[in-house]
């Protein structure tokens, strides 16, 4: 059976207090949480372990990036081990604003997939096409060549320790949804080449998440797709209202 999952990514948001005050009102709020439902948190690295240690147990946290290498000489990046140490059990890998400012290309995300499962930390592996491949009905082909380069040399064991996010690019932030249509066909989409590649028990078990421009108006409805297992939320997870609202509406 897949984990319904609801994770919200704070990107690069909030001064120290401010995150605290969103930490609090989420831990006030939780009581109210669906049990089958995964709530993960993820705050920009610096305010992991403030985080973690205001949360309930119930609740996971998640890093929003980490290195492909294990250690040494690599100013200012936290590897997978160190992240496992702190008590992170979660990690954003391939998110589209990695690969569109940062360079990181289906090879580089591939290797920090392979160090976070090296690790024990849980792979949240992003994929998603551009508004431009979308129009051009390549929109299949980029999130196929993604999922394929990324995951696909995975043994079945370790794929089924991955969550994947679809996040179209052009709904990023922008507050246009894919529709539940758009969204459903997709996450079938994936599904279906992850059953192609290992089977169907496989793609059944993994969870698929939605993520772009979610919020808490129409979480409920893009949740409802059969292939949708939850989301990836960024804008709306910022404030502990929304964010709640959009956790119930996973139920
Ligand atoms: P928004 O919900 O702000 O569109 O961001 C989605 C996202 O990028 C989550 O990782």
């Amino acid at each position: 059976m897949r984990k319904k999952i609801v994770a919200g990514n704070w990107k690069m948001n909030k001064s120290w207090p401010e995150a605290m005050e969103l930490t609090k009102s989420l831990s006030l709020n939780s009581s109210s949480f669906p049990a089958d439902v995964q709530v993960i948190v993820s705050p920009p690295a610096l305010y992991l372990q403030g985080v973690r240690s205001e949360l309930p147990e119930t609740l996971a946290i998640a890093a929003q990036n980490c290195s492909q290498h294990e250690s040494g000489a690599y100013t200012g990046e936290i590897s997978a081990g160190m992240l496992k140490s702190m008590g992170v059990a979660y990690c954003i890998i391939g998110h589209s604003e990695r690969r569109q400012y940062y360079g990181e290309t289906n090879e580089v995300i591939r290797e920090k997939i392979d160090a976070c499962l090296k690790n024990g930390v849980t792979p949240i592996f992003c994929c998603g096409e551009i508004l431009s491949e979308r129009n051009s009905g390549e929109h299949f082909n980029t999130v196929s060549t993604q999922v394929k380069q990324a995951l696909f040399h995975l043994s079945e064991e370790q794929l089924a320790l991955v969550v994947i996010a679809y996040e179209p690019v052009w709904a990023i932030g922008t507050g246009v949804t894919a529709s539940n249509e758009q969204a459903e066909e997709m996450h079938a989409f994936i599904r279906s080449i992850v059953a192609q590649h290992y089977s169907e028990t496989i793609a059944n078990d993994i969870s698929i998440l939605y993520g772009g421009s979610v919020n808490a108006a129409n979480a409920k409805e893009l949740f409802a797709c059969p292939n949708v297992d939850g989301g990836l939320v960024g804008g709306a997870s910022l404030k502990a209202a929304d964010f709640t609202t959009i956790i119930q509406a996973a139920q």
